[in-house]
């Protein structure tokens, strides 16, 4: 079978692949922490310091029109890329942790009142849960979570049972990040749509790695990182739909979000400049531009090909070990993303990360910002190792090969 994106040709566009780590070669599976930047991303930033740089939004002279035009342009990019309906929906903050506080301060604040109910899965990301738990005690709102099956999807009966007229908000994930589950973001939405509330989604795993069209799942709100998506860091993205940018109120104000401010009293410009009080993080921005350059270039169906299969291979490979590893997560592709936790036999997830090291191999371990996932799970902690379109069958093979020398090396 043909793969389905050039993954030799792509991987000659991330330098860092070249390095050695402890005399060997980089093997990289740490995409859902941070993707690596391809040359594209880091020639853009580069350049815009070299020769480019400016403040936006500031001044009449030539170097800062032509930042803030470019500035701009990304927005318009970016809203073609999750196909919002304006680009005025696109407010640019400093990553999904940041875009979810913004939204719970300007949004779930003013909503919120005691007796109300806010629906969270029990497999969200901490920036998923801790500003709704402020939310919570500010407002008298209470927290309700929907529990996951065996096989780490989300319980529908659950979900019947836990929405109700009282939930105003559900904030969702749409693709886990220690379980890779994909959650069906679209039912969520019909389902709170009709008891007149709004649906969240933390797309911080999802966007990167899969076609994600916020008209075609019917949601209200989407958040997410630029460095999971070969951008730069301090950048991320919160999209509101239209319907309501008019009813969130600013919760960070200064320069570059007014229209007009006397001694008493201020006029703020219309969304979404309003929201981006302050110097944003241009270069950032401009970066983040490439990058979805660069993934719409590949084509975001491709790349969510691309990763079913590799994803496929690395469980069959990873399933060779029998006994000694326990897989998270769900069994069917077309249900998860290229994120898989493991366990090797009783081992601490953190041994077998640094034995991992020893061969190159870069995964996360631990808890990956989800205490009550793990909780839920009853294990101390897992083994994440995390795919995205730069990583090849090889890789997963010598991953292979070094968890089975962990496992022999380790037996009772
Ligand atoms: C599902 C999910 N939500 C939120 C975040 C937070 O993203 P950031 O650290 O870019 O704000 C992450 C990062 O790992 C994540 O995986």
């Amino acid at each position: 079978m043909m793969p389905s994106l050039k993954v030799e040709e792509i991987r000659e566009d991330f330098p860092i692949l070249k390095k050695k780590i402890r005399g060997g070669r980089l093997i990289y599976l740490d995409s859902a922490a941070s993707s690596l930047k391809p040359i594209q991303v880091i020639e853009t930033i580069r350049e815009f310091y070299l020769n480019e740089y400016s403040n936006v939004h500031r001044g009449v002279h030539l170097l800062s029109q032509q930042a803030t035009s470019r500035y701009e342009d990304v927005r318009e990019k970016v809203a073609k890329f999750i196909n919002a309906y304006s680009p005025e929906e696109i407010i640019f903050t400093y990553g999904t942790t940041d875009s979810l506080n913004m939204l719970a301060y300007s949004y779930a604040l003013r909503i919120l009142k005691p007796g109300d109910e806010i629906l969270l899965t029990v497999m969200e990301h901490h920036s998923n849960i801790l500003p709704w738990m402020m939310m919570s005690s500010m407002t008298g709102a209470k927290i309700n979570y929907i529990d996951i099956t065996n096989d780490g999807l989300i319980n529908r009966n659950e979900l019947d049972e836990k929405i109700s007229e009282k939930t105003k908000i559900v904030s969702v994930t749409h693709m886990s990040n220690v379980l890779g589950t994909i959650v069906d973001v679209r039912n969520i939405a019909r389902r709170i749509h009709e008891v007149g509330g709004v649906i969240i989604v933390d797309g911080a795993q999802s966007v990167p790695h899969m076609p994600v069209n916020v008209r075609e799942l019917e949601i209200d709100f989407l958040a997410f990182s630029g460095h999971k998506m070969l951008g730069p860091t301090g950048v991320g993205i919160l999209w509101v739909k239209r319907d309501f940018l008019g009813e969130l109120s600013p919760f960070r104000l200064g320069g570059g979000a007014i229209r007009e401010v006397t001694l008493r009293d201020f006029v703020l410009l219309d969304p979404p400049h309003r929201f981006e009080a302050g110097t944003p993080h241009i270069a950032g921005v401009l970066g983040l531009g490439a990058a979805v350059d660069y993934l719409e270039r590949i084509g975001m169906d491709n790349v969510r090909k691309y990763e079913e299969e590799l994803t496929d291979y690395t469980l069959k490979r990873l399933s060779e070990l029998g006994d000694a590893i326990t897989i998270y997560g769900p069994n069917n592709i077309s249900d998860r993303g290229g994120i898989i936790a493991f366990n090797i036999k009783e081992l601490d997830s953190n041994i077998v990360g640094s034995l991992l090291d020893g061969y190159g191999v870069a995964v996360r371990t631990g808890k990956h910002c989800a205490h009550p996932l793990h909780q839920r799970l009853n294990i101390e902690g897992t083994v994440r190792a995390s795919l995205y379109l730069y990583n090849n069958k090889e890789e997963i093979d010598y991953l292979t090969t070094a968890l089975n020398e962990i496992a022999t090396a380790t037996k009772a």
